[in-house]
Order: C-alpha cells, then structure tokens, then sequence
C-alpha cells in the first residue's frame, strides 16, 4: 500500500500539470520506502536529482502558460518555484554532513509540505483563472 495516494483534491484541473504534479507523490511514496528499509539517506542523492529534473520541467511549463494567461499572481508563484530549488540545493549541501542523519525526515517534511501548500492551495489558485481561458 503506497504512503500517499493522489486524489482528486490535489487535482489543479489542467491534465498535464496533475500529471506532473503525480511526481512529487511518486517521490513521497519512494523515499518512504526507502527509510522503512532504512536507507533514506541513501535514497537522497537521487531523489534530489529528481526533484531538480522535476522543478526545470514542471515549473517552467506552469510559469510559460501563468505568463500566456496573464496570471495575475505569478510573481509570487514564482518566487515560490525559486524557494523550492534553493531548499532542495541546501538539503544537497547538508546530506554528507553529520546532520544528514537526520535529513530524510526533514525532506519527507518538505515535500509533504509542498504537496499540501504549494500544489494544494497556491497551484489550485491558478485553475478558475487558467480553465476560464479554456486551458484544462
Ligand atoms: Fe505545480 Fe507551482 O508548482
């Protein structure tokens, strides 16, 4: 049984960026397996590069079509984007360190977080604004 499922709550209404956004469950799901097998902090190099890979292919494509729309809060959408990156390039510094130990939980956190806040409220945000313009 996954840790998280998606549901239906999550869904922004625009197929391509559920899809996308489908990732960030995907890697919750992964790193929790890995820290009940008890190698999380092995799991973190990669998972990092996934959330890179994840971050130059999803957010560009949400801040090219905020930017088409005339998304009125995309300034603020993209700092966000901005502060998800340096998160993920400071947890990169920190988990050869001694307190990598502790580093699984605290990105399990993170990314719980951004779930829940960033794809959960702030990315729902944009939907009316986005499906009003006939882009689902
Ligand atoms: Fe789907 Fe704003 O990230």
């Amino acid at each position: 049984m996954a840790y998280i499922d998606w549901k239906d709550d999550f869904s922004v209404n625009i197929k391509q960026f559920d899809n996308e956004h489908k990732n960030i469950v995907n890697m919750l799901n992964s790193l929790h397996e890995a820290m009940k097998l008890g190698k999380g902090r092995d799991s973190l190099a990669p998972l990092f590069d996934k959330s890179l890979n994840y971050a130059k292919e999803h957010f560009v494509n949400e801040e090219k079509l905020m930017q088409k729309s005339a998304y009125p809060d995309f300034e603020a959408h993209r700092k966000e984007h901005l502060k998800f990156i340096s998160c993920i390039d400071d947890f990169k510094k920190e988990v050869n360190t001694p307190q990598g130990v502790l580093l699984s939980s605290k990105v399990m956190n993170f990314l719980k977080d951004w779930l829940i806040n960033h794809i959960g409220k702030m990315d729902k945000g944009y939907s009316k604004h986005m499906n009003s313009k006939g882009i689902f």
